[in-house]
């Protein structure tokens, strides 16, 4: 199988976790927009979405998928959403996409997460995939100072040769060359930092579930 393959059979299968009637929180990147496609064929059946970026919102809309403002929405049973890297306890690693930020409102707002994964994903430690962090333009240089002192090395996001911007205008800067033992004190540590507004670990807000697909089919890792 390919790993388009393996995206897809975990999108089909997040299906299960859909609530019928009710409005489900959907991420951000290859594999969730499989998800999104797979969505677009039960949706019927739901109320609607909401989006953890602009691009999510374009896709959904593009299926007939009603997108609802974060702020209009009380409740949601789930979100679904890749990850860049996932441990066996549910720590991740996101923001690859630069939607960390969104990606962790909803997600904290869901009930559970429900990550989906093909399998190079799982990971034992944390920090090969360099860990983005979301900061306000004018704290570029003090955080990334500060990031350095954690043992990382920094570097500026671009896109096209430019410093690429956020959904929320923001800059990202990837902390390259982590081995992060302790996810959920690393997170703390660095939200904590004046100028972050988003570190992409997700510990404190990790999967409750992980559809992981290998080739052996998809398999369910809950935590
Ligand atoms: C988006 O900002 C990310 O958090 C994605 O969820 C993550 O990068 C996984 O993306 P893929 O599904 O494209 O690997």
């Amino acid at each position: 199988m390919t790993q388009d393959e393996l995206k897809q059979a975990v999108a089909r299968a997040a299906l299960d976790y859909v609530v019928d009637g009710e409005i489900i929180g959907v991420g951000t990147g290859s594999t969730a927009n499989f998800f999104i496609d797979e969505l677009g064929k039960i949706k019927h059946r739901i109320k609607g979405a909401v989006a953890s970026s602009e691009a999510t919102a374009a896709r959904l809309r593009s299926h007939g998928i009603t997108v609802f403002d974060l702020n209009e929405v009380d409740a949601m049973p789930v979100y679904v959403d890749g990850a860049d890297e996932i441990t066996p306890q549910g720590a991740m690693i996101k923001g690859g996409g630069a939607a960390l930020t969104r990606e962790k409102i909803v997600a904290s707002v869901a009930q559970k997460f429900v990550c989906i994964a093909d399998g190079s994903k799982l990971v034992n430690v944390l920090g090969n995939f360099p860990l983005p962090v979301e900061v306000i333009p004018m704290a570029r240089a003090v955080v990334a100072r500060k990031l350095a002192a954690l043992g990382g090395e920094p570097r500026l996001r671009l896109k096209d040769g430019q410093p690429l911007l956020t959904d929320n205008g923001n800059l990202i800067i990837d902390l390259h060359g982590m081995q992060i033992e302790r996810p959920a004190e690393l997170e703390a540590v660095i939200n904590n930092i004046v100028g972050v507004v988003t570190v992409g670990l997700f510990a404190q807000h990790g999967a409750n579930v992980c559809l992981l697909g290998t080739t052996d089919g998809v398999q369910t890792l809950s935590f």
